[in-house]
Parts: structure tokens; sequence; C-alpha cells
């Protein structure tokens, strides 16, 4: 069994994040979540993987190289233009062969990987095997209508009027017949070759279309809230390690990691936590469930429940939360404007005033 992941795509969901990297580099407790797809890909015994590329090729190959880091060979396709998940499947043709593949985009995250998922295709081998999650927000995603039974009876691409909540999740098995579907369909309205599509060819050519329906999903939909959730939940399951240099008067507490060459001074960190490599934590708190990445700076600041991307500083400001701070980004505090507070107080009167 192949594995194919897609990393490709022109991040066009324009966020902060993304604007300026690949969107499957995105770094979940400091580390690009196509990283965790990839271990769970190597988790499940697969090492031949076919990792296609689109405008952020040299990114992607800067971080993953040849794929040894995992235990995997990777091969990298290149695909010139965004034209669907399903055309991604039609150029990797060559790779993929004869072989059953899974297919997972870059840009998924799956609590618990795919490990007993491969298993049991491996065993039963339906035409196709799809993943399912309860989503709030169906329309940005390819829909499931099963029936009764369970049995998948549609999927439509990105309904306006979502017949469920059940969202397809980025990890795909299939064996061969795929490659039948995918030359027997026409472009969609926004000009790409969905694999959903592809899918519906399959149930609608009588083949065995699976689905199981997981919890424990998240992808880069540009919100926030979600971000900062994913994060926190993998910062609980960090193994704490002490790789950089921490001073007599700084404390750390609970699930820390401090990353080699990071020094912290005079500080207070309170897991989980991880401070990435080659940062300097000076006079401040981080406090739980924050990511630094590497090559940050923080000084006599407080910070918690937030993720700052490497090379950014932030410097002299109280009590930064729920945040996510871009990379090479500067927080200082705002110039003091001279000012005043007229007041007429009763007697006895206790006020709080911002200061
Ligand atoms: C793709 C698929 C969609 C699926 C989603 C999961 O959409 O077309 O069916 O639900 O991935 O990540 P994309 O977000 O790439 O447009």
């Amino acid at each position: 069994m192949r594995a194919l992941v897609l990393s490709g795509g022109a991040g066009t969901r324009l966020r902060p994040i993304t604007h300026t990297s690949a969107k499957q580099l995105v770094p979940v407790a400091n580390k690009p979540v196509l990283f965790y797809g990839l271990e769970a890909i190597a988790d499940a015994g697969i090492t031949e993987v076919g990792i296609v590329v689109g405008d952020t090729a040299p990114e992607i190959k800067e971080a993953v190289g040849d794929g040894a880091q995992f235990g995997l060979q990777v091969t990298y396709i290149p695909q010139d233009a965004p034209l669907g998940l399903a055309h991604a499947v039609l150029i990797a043709r060559d790779f993929l062969g004869d072989d059953d593949f899974v297919m997972y985009l870059g840009d998924n995250f799956i609590v618990g990987g795919i490990t007993s998922l491969v298993e049991s295709f491996r065993v039963e081998r339906p035409e196709a095997q799809i993943l399912l999650t309860r989503v709030p927000n169906p329309t940005a995603f390819g829909v499931a209508e099963l029936d009764s039974g369970g049995s998948v009876v549609g999927l439509e691409e990105k309904p306006r009027q979502p017949k469920s909540d059940l969202a397809l999740v980025g990890v795909y098995l299939f064996t061969p017949a795929i490659h039948q579907a995918v030359d027997a369909i026409e472009p969609s309205w926004r000009g790409e070759l969905e694999i959903t599509h592809a899918i519906q060819w399959l149930i609608d050519h009588g083949h065995d279309v699976r689905s199981t329906v997981i919890s424990g999903y998240w992808k880069d939909t540009g919100n926030v809230d979600d971000m900062l959730e994913v994060n926190r939940s993998v910062l609980e399951t960090l193994e704490p390690r002490i790789e950089g240099s921490v001073d007599d008067s700084s404390e750390i507490i609970g699930r820390v990691v401090i990353e080699a060459g990071a020094e912290i001074v005079g500080s207070r960190i309170v897991g989980p936590a991880i401070i990435g490599a080659d940062s300097k934590v000076v006079d401040s708190y981080v406090g739980p469930f924050t990511s630094v990445q590497h090559d940050c700076h923080l000084t006599d600041s407080e910070i918690e429940f937030s993720i700052v991307l490497h090379h950014s500083s932030i410097a002299g400001v109280r009590r930064i939360e729920a945040s996510l701070v871009g990379h090479h980004v500067e927080v200082t505090p705002a110039p003091r404007v001279p000012k005043a507070h007229r007041l007429v107080l009763g007697d006895h009167s206790r006020i709080q005033i911002s200061s």
C-alpha cells in the first residue's frame, strides 16, 4: 500500500498565517501539521509516499526532505496548477501503479492517527473508504448523506444547502478502481476535478464505498479559536523535556518543553507549554497552552493560551491571551498618552480605574 499526500493548493482562503507560508506547515505544538500526517502514515506501516506539491514546493521540500526523518521514502509529484484532488490522483498515476493507497490531505489533522483504519482496509478492501466528521460549518467541506443503515448514498462538494453536518475528512482509502472514476468525471463549477465526484461515480456504478465517522478532527479553516484548541489538545500530550537553559531564578511548572538553544531567564513557565529552539524568555510569564516557536524574544511580558510563530518579539506587554501571532511580528506597548481622570466620587466609594 502507498500514500499520496497532497501539499499543493494555493491557500486561497487567505488568512494571516497561510498568507505567507504553506498551509500544510502551520504549526501545532511547534510542529507542522503535515508532519503529524506523515508520522501517522509511517505508523500505519506505509513507507512509499508521493507528495503532490504546487507553488509552495520549495518550502515543503525543505521541511520534509527525502522523508528519512519519518522513516519514509518520499517522491515529489509536481502539480502545475491546483486543479483538484482528483487531478492529483490523475497525475500520480505512475507513482501509484496498481497499488491500493491512502490519500491524505496535508492540512488535515486527525487525532489518533490512521493505523486501525488502514489495517481494516487492508483486510476488507472496499473500493473506497471515506472518513466523516460532524462539523458546525458543512458548507466549507464535502458533505455526505447517509441512509438509515449508515451507507453513503450521496456526496456533495461545498453544498449551499448541506444535507447533513457530516463533512468529508481529508483521508481517503482507495483501490485502483478510483483511477477509472477520475478518468470519467468532468471539472466542477470551480474548475477542479473533485475527488468527491469521483467517489460519487464509484457509488453510482455500484462499487462498495464505506464510511466511518470519527471525532478528533481539525483542519485549518482560518478560524483562530479552532487552531488554539487543537494546539491546546496536542500540548496536553507533550512529553516534558528541557534541552535549553533555565536560570536559577526561573520556575518551570508542569508539562513544559524547552527546545535546544532556548534560554529562560527570570521567568515562570507554566505548562503545558513549549518554547522553541533559540528563543529567549526574559522576566516574563508564559502560561498554559502556549506554543512559542523558534527564534522568538519574550521580554517583560505575560502570555498564555496563545501561539507565537518564529522570529517574533513581544516586549513590555501585560497579559496577551487567546492570540495567534504570526512570524516576524513585533509587539510593544503603545506609548502612554498623558491622560487625566476627572472624578466626583461620593464618600466611601471604591472604584477600579485601568491605568
Ligand atoms: C477538500 C475536499 C472536501 C473535504 C476537504 C477536507 O476540500 O474537496 O471534500 O471535505 O478537503 O479537508 P478543500 O478544502 O481542499 O477545498
